[in-house]
């Protein structure tokens, strides 16, 4: 849907004989609502137009009031306030989110394009924590949105499934770990396996030559340690499917790092060809001391690749591989040298396409106000928290509202909507916290609030149509009160809203925009009687609860939220 802000660009950038996008930029939304829905503040066009902001201001007033295409034109020093058609504005808002909402918040611009999303991408026989959430709901909310935005999506998970810690493992399974309990709960029992083994080898350092040598083994591909090896790896993501299965999220290939194994030669001659390899204290490296980085290490002197190696070669399979033009990397901010190295080196190799790479960093979760480390085996494993949370879910769901229909199927969209909802709410790049009672509030600024005003409109909704009430397709001529238009002037920002959050590669922006057209919502329903009310004001209030609904369940779904029609 083309924005009311967009078409008074549009509309002010013709009578100024200016850029759209200078105006654009410069239109506001007036602190108080009486001074009308949208500002021009027209200082900033003095310089050019070589003008007073006051003659300006008129000018424009004067060009907007002759289109008809505002209901209310007037000037207040170099400002012009806008009050717009409420009538007209409801009736394309409302037509937009019924025949197709994906259209309200994207135009497709994607469209042509693939995207290859990494998220997630969790290591093998180490926990799933809590932290590890935020990337792979942040990850999931950005392949939704691009997805809406019409571009081709890969969601891929870059397994952290080769390395050094897996002699390690082999080491500490062979002497300490038996069968049964990996196989009972492998996540745990393997990463206690490997703590332990830190623990020992503090004591006793020849536990880390057999450690050495049993990553040897494996990388010369030897039958026992290549078992033990694929063995871990199929329990632990048997185990990471539940999770994800839990929070509804897949992904379209698992490329683990062991994936690029046999790749990263082809990488290594490249660079060498292309004189990008030097040699520093016996390791191959790509020097980038001109752009203030540390070398990317290439090849460590024992020779083993390393990581980067690895990102580099799964960037060129993401692109010539399977098709990307955009590689999005949704990872911690502790890993953002390292794709700035990555992604330099890819330019150096030639590739224009690394200006599209990017990295999309996120700030820490805490839990309860503490940071985790799985170094020291502190850790919060996240299926226990989501469990407790669905938990929480129902028994808040047996005091108030006993009776509910599937209730545990009610309380599962609930307690993981709580915890997901919470992490994908405040801005990406600031830490999470984490604590049960104000995930699970449903009076605060949560996920149970979002799908509780659902819930709320879905129940009207069902009121009126036991009561033979159609939700109509065309507006009366109810004029809107003020409470009516700021719901629709809340659900018409989609858009604008959209756009940002995909271009900030933050879904937070999506969280508050729900919450902003709750709140909405909310005050409407307090109100405005809406099933008691008759003729035209009813349709118009069945109207706006139903758009209400229709779009708090996209913006959820676009943070990876359930919506449930009663709770
Ligand atoms: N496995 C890594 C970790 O948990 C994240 C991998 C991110 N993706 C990548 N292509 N490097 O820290």
């Amino acid at each position: 849907m083309k924005s009311q802000k967009k078409l008074l660009a549009k509309t002010a950038s013709d009578i100024l004989d200016l850029p759209e996008i200078d105006v654009l930029s410069a239109i506001e939304y007036p602190p108080q609502p009486e001074l009308g829905d949208l500002a021009v503040p027209c200082f900033r066009f003095a310089k050019a137009l070589r003008k007073s902001p006051q003659s300006i201001a008129e000018q424009v007033a004067d060009g907007l009031a002759k289109s008809g295409l505002f209901a209310k034109v007037a000037t207040a020093g170099g400002y012009v306030n806008i009050t717009l058609n409420r009538v007209a504005v409801a009736t394309e808002t409302l037509q937009t989110v019924q025949q197709d909402v994906e259209s309200l918040f994207s135009s497709r611009r994607g469209t042509g394009q693939k995207a290859a999303v990494d998220f997630s991408s969790p290591n093998i026989a180490k926990p799933f924590g809590v932290g590890h959430l935020r990337s792979t709901m942040i990850g999931q909310a950005i392949v939704r949105m691009l997805k809406m935005d019409g571009y081709e999506v890969a969601g891929v998970n870059h397994l952290g499934d080769w390395g050094t810690q897996f002699g390690k493992n082999i080491a500490a399974y062979l002497r300490w770990g038996d069968e049964e309990t990996v196989k009972k709960n492998p996540v745990r029992e393997l990463f206690h396996l490997y703590v332990r083994f830190h623990q020992e080898a503090e004591q006793n350092p020849a536990l880390d030559d057999e450690a050495r040598a049993w990553f040897k083994k494996l990388e010369d591909g030897d039958e026992e340690a290549t078992r033990l090896w694929k063995w871990f790896i199929g329990e632990s993501l048997k185990a990471f499917q539940q999770t994800y299965d839990l929070l509804g999220v897949s992904f379209d290939h698992y490329l683990g790092e062991s994936f690029y194994n046999d790749k990263m030669q082809a990488v290594i001659e490249e660079l060498g060809n292309k004189g990008l390899l030097v040699e520093s204290e016996g390791a191959e490296v790509v020097d980038l001391s001109e752009w203030n980085m540390p070398p990317c290490i290439i090849r460590k002197s024992d020779g083993a690749t390393i990581y980067a190696t690895r990102d580099l070669a799964a960037a060129l399979y993401r692109h010539d591989e399977l098709g990307a033009s955009h590689l999005i990397y949704v990872v911690g901010s502790e890993q953002s040298l390292h794709f700035a190295q990555v992604f330099k080196v890819l330019e150096l190799m030639g590739r224009p396409w690394a200006q599209n790479c990017r990295h999309v960093a996120f700030g820490m979760m805490k839990y309860n106000g503490e940071r985790l480390s799985t170094r020291r085996g502190k850790v919060v494993y996240l299926e226990d928290v989501l469990d407790r949370a669905i938990h929480e879910a129902k028994s808040i769901i047996e005091q108030k509202n006993p009776s509910l229909a599937n209730k545990d199927d009610v309380a599962r969209m609930v307690g993981i909507g709580a915890v997901v909802f919470n992490d994908l709410k405040s801005y990406r790049m600031h830490d999470v916290d984490f604590r049960y009672e104000d995930v699970l509030n449903f009076d605060g600024e949560t996920g149970p609030y979002v799908q509780y005003t659902h819930a709320r409109a879905c129940s009207v909704l069902r009121k009126a149509e036991e009561a033979g009430l159609a939700v109509p397709t065309a507006l009366g001529a109810a004029e809107l009160s003020d409470v009516e238009w700021r719901l629709v002037y809340q659900i018409g920002q989609a858009g604008e809203i959209f756009e940002r959050a995909l271009d900030e590669f933050d879904p937070s922006l999506i969280s508050r925009f729900v919450l902003d057209v709750c709140h909405a919502f909310n005050r409407f329903y307090h109100d405005s009687p809406i099933l008691t009310a008759e003729g035209d004001v009813r349709a118009l209030r069945l109207a706006l609860t139903d758009a209400a609904r229709i779009v708090i369940r996209q913006a959820l779904y676009l943070v990876g939220v359930e919506a449930p029609e009663a709770m």
